[in-house]
């Protein structure tokens, strides 16, 4: 194939891909620079294209320019997050990744590929303003929001009043807390019980769930970010200064990626931190609780938790037991379920009869309190002016339990026909998520044809 030829593919290529992208020779003249990559600088493609780098971006300062880096010192820049001001004054936000090209040795090329990702960064702005606000201590003739406190950790159970006596010792020191507890068995209530009974019971208690963001996000979040490369920067706070004085709940800390991790050992080994594209240390006065929902020796097995880290963390260890080892809890937690339920529903259920009783003992709970608690909740709301619940109230959801029947199917609860309709709609509903929307790829997936899915999405109203 002729050289034009190739730069003809590599134009049309540039063209379609859908990403930002920007090229360099080496001499430092743009040789690609697509609409996407203008849009997204908001410039003319025709003041980049062909010209040195230099002059069309003159207003950024060497050093800080990725291509440049790349360029000159043959070092790849990759996911780099910038939030700046483009000329028009609105606030963008974008994630670059920025690579030298080698041949035999030379540096001839730089690219650039960039990302927008302001409606992300929006999203997770508001998620760090709605927990600002939810949590910060309350102000007199504020609502009350959902606080908890030991008191509101029932159970008389050995081992788990050995783990409350410890959770309170901890609160009066500060100490970093590892939770390691099944889901549903208390380990956001613990976190809290622990902060509001301590020194910083003042001070903010912010969570952040490390599996619910994208990696990208994440270290921003937690960190805080400062201006990029570019003119007119945004400078953010993360979680660890808006906490400042009081506690951050890290939930699914194994779910953090493993670079993040080490340099949250850093962090907490220093006591300072540096927001991402930032240059100044920051001092932390932050107290760490972090939790996870399988066992630490098995999730340091599988890499997904760093040792160290869990060394660090690890100083007081909260281990709650699953409610199926703790059954002689059942008759007190039933009761404060009831009641706080007949208070919501405005019923007068008194009590479970022996027999439901027997059937919500004979339940193995892989959800915990919080199954159980959705249990009584229905249960109550089911009843009608009944004061004692029955068997027949207690229904145990097939969700938790795989091994119910086959594919969890209760003829009980549906025909066959709305069964199977439900887990083709559910089955359909993941593939569209799994491929983003995507129906060719989705098809393919599924190995159907394109129009007897779009067929079909149109039935479920999908
Ligand atoms: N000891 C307890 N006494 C009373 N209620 C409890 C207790 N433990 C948990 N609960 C209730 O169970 C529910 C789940 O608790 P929580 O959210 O703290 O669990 P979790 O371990 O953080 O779960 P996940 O891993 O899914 O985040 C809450 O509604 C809470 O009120
Ligand atoms: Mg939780």
């Amino acid at each position: 194939m002729k050289a034009k030829d190739y730069q003809k593919i590599l134009h049309d290529l540039s063209n379609i891909i859908g990403e930002a992208v920007h090229v360099v020779d080496a001499r430092g003249k743009t040789i690609i620079y697509n609409e996407e990559m203008a849009s997204l600088e908001k410039t003319n493609r025709e003041d980049v294209l062909g010209k040195p780098f230099r002059e069309a971006f003159s207003s950024i300062p060497l050093e800080e320019s990725t291509l440049c880096r790349a360029l000159q010192q043959n070092k790849p820049t990759i996911h780099q997050q910038q939030t700046y001001l483009n000329k028009y004054g609105k606030e963008i936000t974008t994630l670059n990744s920025t690579i030298p090209v080698e041949v035999d040795g030379q540096v001839i090329a730089a690219i650039e590929i960039g990302k927008d990702i302001t409606e992300i960064k929006s999203m997770s702005d508001t998620i760090l303003k709605l927990q600002r606000e939810n949590l910060k201590p309350e102000e007199p003739g504020k609502p009350e929001i959902k606080r908890y406190n030991f008191k509101n950790l029932i159970g008389e159970n050995r081992d788990f009043k050995q783990v409350l006596e410890l959770a309170k010792r901890a609160a009066k020191t500060d100490a970093p807390v590892f939770i390691y507890g099944e889901t549903g068995t208390g380990k956001e209530l613990f976190a809290q019980s622990i902060h509001f009974a301590g020194q910083r019971k003042d001070k903010p208690f912010l969570a952040q769930n490390c599996a619910a963001l994208p990696e990208s996000l994440l270290e921003g979040i937690l960190f805080g970010t400062e201006k990029g490369g570019f003119t007119g920067a945004v400078d953010r706070a993360g979680l660890f200064e808006q906490a400042s004085g009081g506690t951050l709940l890290l939930d699914e800390i194994s779910a953090m990626p493993y670079e993040l991790q080490s340099k949250l050992l850093r962090v907490l080994q220093e006591d300072y931190i540096r927001r991402v594209g930032g240059k100044k240390d920051i001092p932390i006065d932050v107290r760490i609780i972090a939790t996870v929902n399988e066992s630490p020796k098995s999730l340091i097995e599988s890499g997904a938790l760093r040792k160290d880290l869990y060394y660090r963390l690890n100083i007081v260890n909260i281990t709650i037991p699953p409610l199926r080892e703790r059954l002689d809890d059942l008759p007190r937690l039933v009761d404060s379920f009831l009641e706080k339920h007949n208070r919501k529903y405005g019923k007068e259920v008194w009590m479970v009869s022996d027999g439901a009783l027997e059937k919500l003992k004979n339940h193995s709970y892989p959800g915990n309190i919080r199954e159980l608690e959705n249990i009584i909740m229905s249960a109550v709301s089911l009843a009608d002016r009944e004061h004692v619940l029955t068997e027949t109230h207690i229904r145990i959801q097939d969700a938790y339990t795989e091994s119910a029947s086959a594919f969890g199917y209760d003829p009980k609860e549906a025909s066959l026909d709305e069964f199977l309709k439900n887990c083709e709609e559910q089955i359909l509903r993941k593939s569209m998520v799994d491929n983003e929307g995507n129906i060719s790829r989705a098809a393919k997936e599924l190995g159907i044809k394109r129009q007897t899915l779009q067929h079909k999405l149109k039935r479920f109203g999908l």
